[in-house]
C-alpha cells in the first residue's frame, strides 16, 4: 500500500527519488517523505497530503545527499500527519516501511521500557529503534538487520540507510514486494519494477524472507536464514515514460475510453478468429481434469469472479465458488482434489488475494491468475498466468482492468467447457463471434457519454442510490454501486433484482434513485417486474437497457440510457461503460478527487 524507493549513488538523489515516488503515488497519497545522508547525519523532508506538498517542501529546503530512501504512505497505524510520515529515523538509521508490523505493540512497550522515546504513532518506527539499538550496541548494520528481522511479525517491505555507514542501504521483504535495481556505479531498491523504470531496467525480485545489502558496486542478497543467495537479474520491461492523461481530464476518464482498444488487445491473445476458437496459453496441467472451480479476488475483481461463476457453471457445468480473498483462508475452506483456484487481480499484489493464492498452493490446488501486471508477485506464483492487456491503470477506481478481466474470464469459461466436452464447435464459434463484437459494442456504449453526463445531476443530489440487476448483471449492479461510492462518496448498494422485496424495497422513496441494469434477453421481463414493484412505491428509475428494452419499459423512468443491443454474454462488458461513466460524471459534478479519492489507494498490499 505504501511505495518505497532507495538509491545509493554518486550524484544527488533527491530529484530521482521524488520521480520514483511519482510512479508509486498510486500506492498511497496521504503523506510522503525522503531521507538522505548529509554530512554524516540523516536529513529528512516529509509532508502530509499529496506529493505536491513534498515537492513544495523540497523547493523551500532542497535536500542534498547521494544516498537516500523515499516513501509514499497509505496510513494503517497512525493518522496521515507529517509526524507519522516516513522515513522514521534515529541517529543511527532511517527506515521506510510498507506493510504492517503486527507485533509492534509489545515491541514498542519493550523499547519504551528500555527508555527509548518513539515520536510517531506508527507501527514502523519500532523497526528503526530496534535496528538502532543493535547498532548502538556495536553491531554492523548487516548484523543488526539480521538480528532484528526475525523479531518482526506481519507483512513488510523495508528500506534503510545508516549515516555512519554511507556506503550501503539495506532492503528486506516478507509478504510485501521489494525489488533490487542494478545500475552503473549505483544501485536501487523499489517497491516494483515500475518505480525503478527510469533508473534501470535490470532488476531482481526478492523472494519471501530475503534481505539485501545494496552498495554502489555490488548487491548481496540473503535468504531468511541469512545464507547468501543469488536471485536472477531480469529485464524489467517497465516503461520509463510516465503515463499521462492525454486529452482527458482524469485518468479514470481516459481509462474508460481506452476500453474498446484494450479489450480488443486482450481478446486478441485469446481468440483465433479464423478457426472461431478460443485458446489459452500453454499450461502444464489438463483442464479436462478440473472438477470444480474456486475464484478468489477483492473488490471489483471479485465481481469479475461472480460473473465468471455464471459463465463457468452455464458453459462448463462445473461447480464454482467465489470468495472475497479477505474471508477465504480464515474460514479454512474445503479444497477438494480437482479444484482449479483462480485469482483475479489488476495489480497482482493485493495482500489478501496473494495470501489466498499461497493458501491454495499449499493445499496443492492448481492455480490460474487473471492478472494485469505481469511482473507482480501473483503473476510469478500462479501455475497458469492469464494476462490481461489493459496497460497501466492509474485511476484508483478500476475500469479498463474490469472489462479486460471479464474478457479473459469468458475465454477461460469457454476453454473449460470445451475441455469438459460441454461445448460444441458451433457453440464455441458463436461465442467467439460475440466476443469479437465486444470492442465495437463498447465504442457504441461510449457514444452515449454526453447523455449520461447530462443526467448525472439526478444522481449527484442523492444521499443513497440503489443498483439492480439479475444474473450476470447482478455483480455489475454491485460494481456500479462500488464505483459510485468510491469516487462520489454517495452511499450506494447493489442488489439482485429479485431480492428487492426481501428488504431493500423499504428504502425506496422519491429521493433514492434506482439504477436498473436490464439488457434485453431471457432475464429482462423478470428484472422489469422488480423495477415496476419499486416504481409503484415512488422509485426514481434510471433504466439502462437497449432500444427494445427502453421502448417496452422506459416510459415511467426519470432517465434512460440506451446501450447497443448485444448478446447476453457480452452484456456485462458493455453495460460496465454506462455504470463507470455515471459514477465518473456524478463525481465530477460533486467536485471530488476522481483519480485519488479520499482514504483509498490503488494497490492494497496490507490485509
Ligand atoms: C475498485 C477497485 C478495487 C480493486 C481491489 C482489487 O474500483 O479498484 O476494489 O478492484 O482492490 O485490486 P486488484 O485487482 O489490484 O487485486
Amino acid at each position: 500500500m505504501c511505495g518505497i524507493v532507495g538509491i545509493i549513488g554518486t550524484d544527488p538523489v533527491s530529484d530521482r527519488l521524488f520521480e520514483g515516488l511519482k510512479r508509486l503515488e498510486y500506492r498511497g497519497y496521504d503523506s510522503a517523505g525522503i531521507a538522505t545522508i548529509v554530512d554524516g547525519r540523516i536529513d529528512r523532508r516529509r509532508a502530509k497530503g499529496k506529493l505536491a506538498n513534498l515537492a513544495e517542501r523540497l523547493r523551500e529546503e532542497p535536500l542534498p545527499g547521494t544516498v537516500g530512501i523515499a516513501h509514499t504512505r497509505w496510513a494503517t497505524h497512525g493518522a496521515p500527519t507529517t509526524g507519522n510520515a516516513h522515513p522514521h529515523a534515529t541517529d543511527e538509521v532511517a527506515i521506510v516501511h510498507n506493510g504492517i508490523i503486527e507485533n509492534f505493540r509489545p515491541l514498542r512497550q519493550e523499547l519504551e521500557a528500555r527508555g527509548r522515546t518513539l515520536t510517531s504513532e506508527t507501527d514502523s518506527e519500532v523497526v528503526a529503534h530496534l535496528v538502532s539499538e543493535a547498532i548502538e550496541a556495536g553491531k554492523h548494520p548487516r548484523e543488526a538487520v539480521a538480528a532484528v528481522l526475525p523479531r518482526l511479525h506481519g507483512a513488510f517491505a523495508i528500506a534503510m540507510l545508516f549515516p555512519r555507514y554511507p556506503d550501503l542501504i539495506i532492503g528486506a521483504r516478507q509478504g510485501a514486494p521489494l525489488t533490487v535495481g542494478y545500475g552503473e556505479g549505483e544501485n536501487f531498491l523499489g517497491s516494483d519494477a515500475h518505480a525503478l523504470a527510469s533508473l534501470t531496467q535490470r532488476i531482481a525480485y526478492l523472494d519471501e524472507g530475503d534481505w539485501a545489502v545494496v552498495e554502489r558496486d555490488s548487491v548481496q542478497i540473503y535468504d531468511r536464514d541469512n545464507a547468501p543467495v543469488e536471485r536472477p537479474i531480469v529485464h524489467s520491461g517497465a516503461s520509463a515514460a510516465l503515463v499521462d492523461k492525454g486529452n482527458h481530464r482524469h485518468f479514470m476518464q481516459k481509462e474508460i475510453y481506452e476500453q474498446p482498444m484494450v479489450v480488443a488487445q486482450t481478446l486478441k491473445s485469446y481468440l483465433r478468429p479464423l478457426e472461431e476458437q478460443v485458446a489459452l496459453p500453454d499450461m502444464a496441467f489438463d483442464l479436462a481434469g478440473i472438477e470444480r472451480v474456486a475464484i478468489i479476488a477483492c473488490g471489483t475483481a471479485s465481481y469479475v469472479g461472480m460473473i465468471g461463476k455464471y459463465w463457468i457453471e452455464q458453459f462448463a457445468r462445473l461447480p464454482v465458488e467465489v470468495d472475497v480473498a479477505s474471508e477465504f483462508r480464515y474460514r479454512d475452506p474445503v479444497l477438494l482434489p480437482g479444484t482449479l483456484g483462480i485469482v483475479v487481480s489488476q495489480s497482482g499484489e493485493t495482500a489478501d488475494t496473494l495470501a489466498a493464492l499461497r493458501h491454495m498452493k499449499q493445499a496443492n490446488v492448481t492455480t490460474a491468475g487473471i492478472i494485469n501486471v505481469p511482473t507482480s508477485s501473483m503473476a510469478r506464483e500462479v501455475d497458469l498466468l492469464l494476462p490481461t492487456h489493459a496497460g497501466p491503470e492509474i485511476g484508483v477506481a478500476s475500469t479498463k482492468a474490469f472489462t479486460c478481466q471479464l474478457s479473459v474470464m469468458a475465454a477461460l469459461a469457454v476453454n473449460l467447457a470445451r475441455a469438459k466436452g460441454r461445448l460444441s464447435a458451433a457453440d464455441e464459434a458463436e461465442i467467439v463471434r460475440h466476443l469479437i463484437e465486444a470492442p465495437a459494442a463498447l465504442n457504441e456504449a461510449l457514444a452515449h457519454d454526453a447523455e449520461i453526463e447530462a443526467m448525472a445531476h439526478t444522481v449527484a443530489a442523492a444521499r443513497d442510490v440503489l443498483y439492480l440487476g439479475r444474473g450476470p448483471d447482478y455483480p455489475l449492479a454491485l460494481e456500479g454501486a462500488l464505483k459510485l461510492k468510491e469516487i462520489s462518496y454517495i452511499h450506494a448498494e447493489g442488489y439482485a433484482s429479485g431480492e428487492m422485496k426481501h428488504g431493500p424495497i423499504a428504502l425506496i422513496d422519491d429521493n433514492v434513485p434506482l439504477i436498473v441494469l436490464a439488457p434485453s434477453g431471457p432475464l429482462f421481463d423478470k428484472t422489469v417486474s422488480n423495477m415496476k414493484e419499486a416504481q409503484a412505491r415512488g422509485a426514481q428509475v434510471v433504466l439502462i437497457s437497449d432500444a427494445d428494452g427502453i421502448a417496452s419499459a422506459g416510459e415511467d423512468a426519470v432517465a434512460t440510457i440506451e446501450m447497443p443491443r448485444v448478446h447476453p454474454l457480452i452484456a456485462p462488458l458493455v453495460y460496465a461503460v454506462p455504470v463507470q461513466l455515471l459514477a465518473y460524471h456524478v463525481a465530477v459534478a460533486k467536485g471530488t478527487d476522481v483519480d485519488q479519492p479520499r482514504n483509498l489507494a490503488k494497490s492494497v498490499t496490507v490485509e
